[in-house]
């Protein structure tokens, strides 16, 4: 039996950014988008982007993702609120999903999950369903810019294998912010205190163990590159991953955990933790060259990233039979015709539903019908039948 590969079989948009309501039919192809500056292409990527746990593509505040301008227009019936619902094809069988801003939530900045029309505790199960991975344009300065966006992309190729990572890190965090609340604030009740970094070191080292996992295997299904994408030398520099290198995860606990005793005073003043795997980074190189990723071009900066991102999707394939949707925005426009070229050749190898972005139509031309083309227009959707 074969499985079928996630994609997105329906979308449908109300109330979303620019869109006031949209459906879209497709099939497990890549779907290809192509209009004007602000037609609402990547608004339709961040949607897609929502049928993941955490705060999307854009990172936005919930309510910013609403619809600007028609709550008052005389046919608007609704509440407040926006919603996603999608008809998505995974692997284990289709499943619906719906998710929005909690329409009775006044200030509210939670999203409300539906999966097959029951609500969902919460965001992380939509873990056990989809895998997300995108590259934006804000992304050319992710090896620039702060450890945190590193960490977040690299989650986010973890969760597609373990769909436990996302709760174990909420897990971690909420400890380490409690931990840092009480250092600070007090009272400090010393059982407390232990019970929270007991699950600090549990998560926390979990947490770790699966990044190193990951940045392995990923680095081996890159180590030839990926068709003229260079090959990155990828692993975790980080006081935690130093500590769990060699050594079995039960030691490592350990002394995590009297790290964590030891810095209670410092942690007081200083804030936060001064050890975890919130303080891990990862690190990217050339391979050929052994030099660090920040260090080259915007170009090959790209370049390095698409290299992960297909060696994530190939792999992925290999291991839970298919690949996690692609969210690639403004990615094709950027590249050399070969690179274009072999970005999908290997697209179509993995068989991701991959959904890209470009004002210039006739870049995607070479994928003729192997993909889905939409034409976007003032936040209209039509299905472009060029071919
Ligand atoms: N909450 C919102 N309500 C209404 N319009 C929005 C909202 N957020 C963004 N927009 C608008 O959506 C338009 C399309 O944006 P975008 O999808 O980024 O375009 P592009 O096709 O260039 O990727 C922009 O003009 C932006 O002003
Ligand atoms: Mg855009």
């Amino acid at each position: 039996m074969t499985h079928p590969t996630l994609a997105v079989t329906r979308l449908t948009l109300t109330r979303f950014r620019s869109y006031a309501s949209a459906r879209l039919e497709c099939d497990a192809r890549p779907v290809v988008l192509t209009g004007e500056n602000g037609a609402g292409k990547t608004n339709l990527l961040e949607a897609v982007s929502f049928l993941a746990p955490g705060r999307g593509m854009r990172r936005a505040k919930i309510s910013d993702a609403e619809r600007i301008g028609d709550s008052r227009a005389a046919d608007w019936t609704g509440g407040p609120g926006w919603a996603i619902a999608a008809q998505v094809q995974t692997p284990l069988g289709p499943v619906e999903i719906g998710t929005g801003r909690d329409p009775a939530g006044g200030e509210s900045e939670r999203r409300l999950v539906h999966i097959d029309g029951r609500p969902a505790k919460g965001q992380i199960a939509l873990a056990e369903h989809v895998a997300v991975v995108w590259l934006t344009p804000q992304m050319d300065r992710l090896f620039q810019e702060a450890a945190s966006g590193r960490r977040r992309f690299l989650d986010r190729l973890v969760f597609g294998f373990d769909p436990g990572h996302a709760g174990r890190l909420t897990k971690y965090e909420n400890a380490l912010r409690e931990r840092a609340r009480i250092l600070r604030d007090g009272p400090v009740d010393p059982a407390w205190l232990s019970a929270l970094e007991d699950q600090m070191v549990e998560t926390g080292i979990a947490v770790a163990a699966a990044r190193a996992e990951m940045v392995r295997r990923l680095e081996a299904a890159a180590s030839q590159g990926v068709g003229p994408f260079p090959a990155p030398g990828i692993r975790m520099a980080g006081a935690i991953d130093e500590l769990l290198a060699d050594r079995p995860a039960l030691e490592a606990e350990e002394g995590f955990r009297r790290a964590l005793a030891d810095g209670r005073r410092v942690d007081a003043v200083a804030g936060g933790a001064g050890i975890g795997p919130h303080k891990s980074d990862l690190a990217v190189t050339y391979r050929a060259k052994n030099m660090p990723a920040e260090l080259g071009s915007t170009g090959e900066q790209k370049a390095l990233l698409i290299a992960i991102v297909l060696a994530n999707a190939r792999l992925m394939k290999a291991e839970t039979g298919t690949p996690p949707l692609l969210l690639l925005d403004e990615v094709a426009a950027h590249l050399d015709e070969g690179r274009r070229q072999a970005l999908f050749d290997e697209i179509l190898a993995t068989g991701a539903q991959a959904w890209m972005t470009g004002t210039d139509a006739e870049i995607f031309r070479p994928l003729g019908e192997r993909a889905t083309h939409i034409q976007v227009a003032q936040s209209q959707l039509s299905h472009a039948e060029i071919w």
